[in-house]
């Protein structure tokens, strides 16, 4: 009989990343592939980002930001886009009280602008209900761009009347969206482009990056805890040397 490979099991991992940020991609290919419509794609891909945040739950992560939808997808077609907007409404009223009881704190990344005024209300409202909810800090980024993000930054400084030599990384930080959340440590792509696609620019400066042929859909808790065990065997540098290195002449 042929043997299958052990499940990898969460004892494997020697290190964790505290935030974890995903581009979800590939819904539409995975819809094409059954001969079913792109937005059957975004309602499989749906299903499995709540698999995806248990599983995060279970492995400790505190920080999850998934790209949802970006500046650029306002170029698909109305019906897609509205189909995107009405499932992230769905999922607002199907899964926000069980989200909110097992201490999930929902924040939005990204322009609230140009989004239908009742679904700028549900946002908000799941905003405001999670706020001191700390098990999972969970970032949607939606009507997000990294470069829309840095332009929003440095209009909110020129406003605020901050002076030239007051400019420093953590300044920038602090006016981008995701102020308050550290770095991602990891992003892991879908569906096997290598590409960033306007997401989290600033803020990827050092993240290690997974990317996957697995279309999101699939991309289930044993490929998550793939890309995690890979990630732990990492060795982060930052621009220094290697820690067996650091002390030996040079
Ligand atoms: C990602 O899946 C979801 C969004 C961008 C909203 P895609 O819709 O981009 O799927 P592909 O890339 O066409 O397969
Ligand atoms: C990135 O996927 C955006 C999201 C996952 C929301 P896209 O499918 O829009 O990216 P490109 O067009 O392939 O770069
Ligand atoms: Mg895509």
């Amino acid at each position: 009989m042929e043997s299958t490979p052990a499940a990898v099991s969460a004892p494997e991992l020697t290190k964790v990343p505290t935030h974890i940020a995903i581009i979800m991609d590939g819904n539409g290919r995975w819809a094409r592939q059954r001969g079913l419509p792109r937005l059957a794609g975004h309602r499989a891909g749906t299903e499995n980002l709540r698999r995806i945040i248990r599983a995060c739950v279970e492995f400790n992560i505190k920080y999850l930001t998934i790209y949802a939808f970006s500046t650029e997808n306002w170029g698909r077609p109305e019906e897609e886009v509205n189909g995107l907007m009405a499932i992230l409404e769905e999922v607002i009223d199907k899964e926000l009280d069980e989200l909110h009881r097992e201490g999930v704190r929902l924040q939005h990344i990204g322009r609230l602008e140009r989004l239908n005024p009742t679904l700028v209300e549900k946002v908000k409202y799941a905003v405001e209900l999670t706020r001191d909810n700390d098990r999972l800090i969970l970032n949607i980024a939606w009507n997000y761009g990294g470069r829309d993000e840095i332009v929003c930054a440095i209009r909110k400084m020129i406003e605020d009347g901050i002076r030239p030599e007051e400019v420093t990384d953590e300044l920038v930080s602090r006016y981008l969206f995701t102020a308050g959340i550290p770095d991602p440590d990891l992003i892991i792509r879908t569906s096997g482009e290598m590409r960033i696609s306007n997401f989290l620019i600033w803020q990827a400066a050092y993240a290690e990056w997974y990317v996957t042929p697995t279309l999101w859909p699939d991309f289930d808790r044993e490929e998550l805890l793939k890309a995690l065990v890979d990630y732990s065997r990492r060795e982060r540098r930052f621009g220094r040397l290697p820690t067996d290195e650091c002390c030996s002449e040079v």
